[in-house]
This record gives structure tokens, sequence and C-alpha cells, in this order.
């Protein structure tokens, strides 16, 4: 940029006029364009600065025959002016953008706005589903009771009617502990408890955890929750039953839930039944999830078995009462669209938290196309 003047002992001074306002033009057109005061600052040395175009310009001076030197400074001196004066104009204009810019933030700010929620988590979906329905029960004269997990094999079993040779054994195989106890197969034993703790009439309901011997697959597990239902009092029957259990299942899903009754063969009942739903995921088209029946099973249930409520101290001359098994980990799964069984009990809580967390939490279907909850 100084090639026209270095070294050169007779000067056309016209060039040097030229260069200069060649350098102001472009120092005009980069203020303009530089948005910030960094940027700025950038332009400004590169303009003036003692490497600058300028600078490189004052450099030369020396190589001027000694009568130039003058003019030759004083032009250089009074471009050198012009240009601070125009990076201070832009550098003027851009503070007060900025200065605006930070008023009208300060203007927007309302302290009265609430603070951002974070996200919290949300109730896993079966202990959602499980309040949800001791609020129902409650509401009709049923108390919630619990028992132990690791039962005796007595309890499970025998006072439920089902003798160490019965072939229903089978079905409910488990995990034994040495000396003698199972973890238990279903809530039942707590029917067997609430009799001999609280005699008749009676209404509880027995929300738990079981435990079966289980091959693992998105429909079955070996830990899974359930919901006793027992109601013992006078002239109770199959039509009470079926009237709780609709009750049940509408307030849950929120809707008019459609049921069909099955006989269904369990020791401790009699007679036997099975309710089913039909199924939350296909709408009862038929889907992997209801094996393609449009059914779901969902609430094994009967009247107490004259064995088992002799077992539990209850009088059969006046006492009659059913009793239900509610597959609630499958129930929550219906309610919340999950396919997979195996989410609920995973270590990974993603899956289950809800941005409706007040409100319970949401579970989208993920992609797997597999059965529903425990059979
Ligand atoms: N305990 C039974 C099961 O787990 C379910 C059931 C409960 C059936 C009460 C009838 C009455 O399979």
């Amino acid at each position: 940029m100084s090639g026209s003047v270095s070294g050169v002992a007779s000067v056309n001074l016209g060039d040097l006029t030229e260069e200069i306002a060649r350098i102001e033009r472009d120092v005009e057109s980069n203020s303009r364009a530089a948005s910030d005061i960094d940027a700025l600052r950038t332009l400004e040395s590169k303009a003036l600065g003692k490497e600058g175009a300028l600078g490189a310009l004052l450099v030369t001076i020396k190589s001027y025959p000694p009568q130039q030197r003058g003019p030759v400074g004083r032009a250089l001196n009074e471009a050198k002016v012009r240009i601070q004066g125009v990076i201070d104009g832009r550098r003027k204009e851009l503070r007060a953008a900025h200065d605006d810019a930070e008023s009208q933030r300060a203007a927007d700010f309302d302290p009265t706005l609430p603070g951002r929620l974070e996200p919290m988590g949300a109730l896993h979906p079966v202990t959602a589903v499980q309040w949800e329905i001791e609020r129902i029960f409650e509401r009709l004269g049923f108390t919630v009771e619990t028992g132990p997990e690791l039962e005796t094999e007595h309890n499970n079993f025998e006072a439920l009617n089902i003798p160490s040779t019965h072939p229903a054994r089978d079905m409910q195989d488990t995990f034994w502990i040495k000396n003698g106890m199972v973890l238990r197969t279903h809530t039942s034993p707590v029917q067997y408890r609430s009799m001999r703790k609280f005699g008749a009439p009676l209404r509880v309901i027995v929300p738990g955890r079981c435990f079966r011997y289980e091959t693992i697959d998105a429909s079955h597990e070996n830990t899974f929750h359930q919901v006793e239902g027992l109601m013992i009092d006078h002239d109770i029957s199959i039509p009470n039953l079926i009237a709780m259990a609709k009750t049940l299942l509408n307030e849950v899903m929120k809707r008019e839930v459609e049921v069909r009754v099955r006989p269904g063969y369990f020791p401790f009942v009699e007679p036997g039944i099975e309710i089913d739903m039909n199924c939350e995921i296909c709408g009862g088209a038929g889907c992997a999830t209801c094996k393609q029946s449009g059914w779901i099973e969902i609430l094994p249930a009967g009247m107490v078995h004259p064995n088992v409520l002799k077992a539990g101290g209850i009088d059969t001359a006046e006492f009659t009462g059913f009793a239900f098994g509610l597959g609630l980990t499958r129930l929550a799964m219906m309610k919340y669209g999950i396919r997979d069984i195996r989410v609920l009990n995973s270590g990974d809580l993603r899956p289950l938290v809800s941005p409706r967390r007040l409100s319970g939490p949401v579970i989208a279907p993920h992609s797997g196309d597999s059965a529903s909850a425990h059979d």
C-alpha cells in the first residue's frame, strides 16, 4: 500500500492523496459494518496503529525529499484526524445502541413472573395407579392393608386352599427361602391375615409386590404388583363383585370400560371368574398386547371359598364374601400405554418422568410391539 511512495526520491503527491483516500474509504465502510465495539477496536488499530495502513505511510516520510516532508506529514496527520473522527462517531453509535438494548431488557424484565420450573420427576406409574385405587376404595368403605413380601408357605398356599399336592402350585412357582418361607406369589395371603386380624364384616384392599419364577420378557416380570380386594358381609354375591370391578376400572381409566366375565379357576374362590377389560392399546380391535383378542385379563376374582373363610375364622353360615386380585402392574401399563413391563423395574428412570408430573405420569408407548402385563 505504500508502494507508490516509498523509496521514490521525487514524489507524486497525487499518488499519496489517492492512497489516503482509499484508506479513508475502507475505514468508512468497515466501520459502518462493525457490529460491536470490539470489531471497531480491531479496525482502529488496523488503520491507525503503528503497523496499520496509515502508520505504514507515516514511516515512509523519511524517504521524501526534505522540502516535501512537511506537506506529506500534514496530509497524513489530517487524514489521521478524519479517520479517528469516523471511528469515534461509529463508537458512539454502537454504545448508544448497546445502552438502548440494555434498558429495553431491563424494561422487559418482569419480576412478578413465576420462576421457571425445573423437571422434578414423577410418581412411578404403578404408585400413581395404586394411590388412585386406594382413594377409590377408601370412599367405598375399604381400608388399606399390607402384608409381608416374605410369607410362610402356609399363608401363601395352604390357607388359600392350595395344598402342597395341588397342581395350582405349578402356576405360581416362586422363590423359596432355605427356612421354608416363600416370596409371596400373590397378595392373597393378606386375605387370610386380614380375616384373622379383623373378622367379619370386612372390607380391605391390599396393594403389594409379588414374585414369581418367570422368564422375563416384554410382558413378564419376576416382580410385579397386585391389589387384592376382599369384602365379607351378609348377602355378598357376584353382582357386588362385578359392580365394584366396573367402578374401579372406569375410575382409573377415566372412561366407561367395557368388561367381559368368564369362568376362571382359583382354588381359593368358588365360583371363580376372570374379568377382562377391552384392550386400551388397540381399542379392542386386536393387537400383540392383547394377543389379538381385543381383551386384557385384568381382574381374576370370585366368591371366597368356604375353606378359606373357615381358615380365616369366619362363620360361613352367616357370611359370604368376594375377593379379587387386580393386576396393578398391568392396569398401570394399560393406563399409560406402556408396552414393555421391563421399563417399570429398570434403573433408567427417564422414560418414567413426566412433564405433567402433577397430574400423574405419561409414558409414551415405544415402538416395541409386545404383549401386556403379567400372566
Ligand atoms: N391370587 C390370584 C393370582 O394371583 C388372583 C385372585 C385373587 C383370584 C383373588 C381370585 C381371587 O393369580
